[in-house]
């Protein structure tokens, strides 16, 4: 493992707490990846008939280098005890916020507004200039999304123009936008998996 890479994994950690860049003078190179502040929203939430989707969504968010979800829709405390939990065993400082005023959280967000959509722009045609931003919001739909998304984007960015999943747009868009250098993530929790070809290997910290 050559050196910057070493201190590279040591300080991933502390991405999610901002920190990385005033701990570690190694990550100047890496800067246009990661010094972005990733929020994911996922729009009107439907409890019972999105359970499962929008939990994949948050985890998709987490494990991909997003900070935080926030949701609008039906306020459900269980989706929100459920990703706490993930954040409380497997690390990081990913969390999950309801806002009733989707338009009033859009509005006031000091950074780029992605919306992502079969309809939009080829993702791979606005890459090089969303990385450019500071801050930028992703929202994701479930039920059908409102005209007022499409106009209050920065962009509208197709994963493909095809219909399909919500969480594959946006685990496709993540990972684009950060060069698949989110997969180095190292979320310091009390479980961490020890990679393996056979079987599982988890350590647990008490
Ligand atoms: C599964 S889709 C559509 C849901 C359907 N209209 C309904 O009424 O239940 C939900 C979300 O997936 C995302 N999505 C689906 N296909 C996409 C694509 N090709 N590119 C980008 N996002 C896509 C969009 O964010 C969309 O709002």
């Amino acid at each position: 493992m050559n050196r910057d890479r070493g201190v590279f994994e040591k300080h991933l950690h502390l991405f999610g707490q901002g920190k990385i860049f005033q701990t570690c003078p190694y990550f100047n190179r890496l800067r246009i990846v990661f010094d972005m502040e990733i929020v994911v929203l996922r729009y009107g939430h439907r409890k019972k008939r999105d359970d499962r989707a929008s939990m994949h969504v948050a985890l998709v968010a987490r494990a991909l280098g997003a900070q935080r979800i926030i949701y609008c829709g039906q306020k459900d405390s269980e989706l929100e005890e459920r990703v706490k939990k993930v954040t409380n065993e497997w690390g990081g400082n990913f969390t999950i916020e309801y806002f009733e005023d989707w338009t009033g959280f859009v509005k006031s967000f000091d950074g780029s507004f992605v919306h992502l959509t079969m309809y939009g722009n080829p993702v791979q045609n606005k890459l090089e200039e969303i990385k450019t931003q500071k801050k930028i919001i992703v929202l994701v739909g479930s039920q059908k999304v409102p005209g007022e998304a499409y106009e209050l984007a920065d962009y509208n960015i197709s994963v493909t123009n095809q219909p399909h999943s919500e969480i594959a747009a946006l685990a496709v868009f993540l990972d684009r936008l950060q060069d698949s250098k989110e997969l180095e993530l190292n979320f310091g929790g009390k479980k961490t998996i020890i990679p393996s070809s056979m079987g599982k290997k988890v350590k647990v910290c008490k």
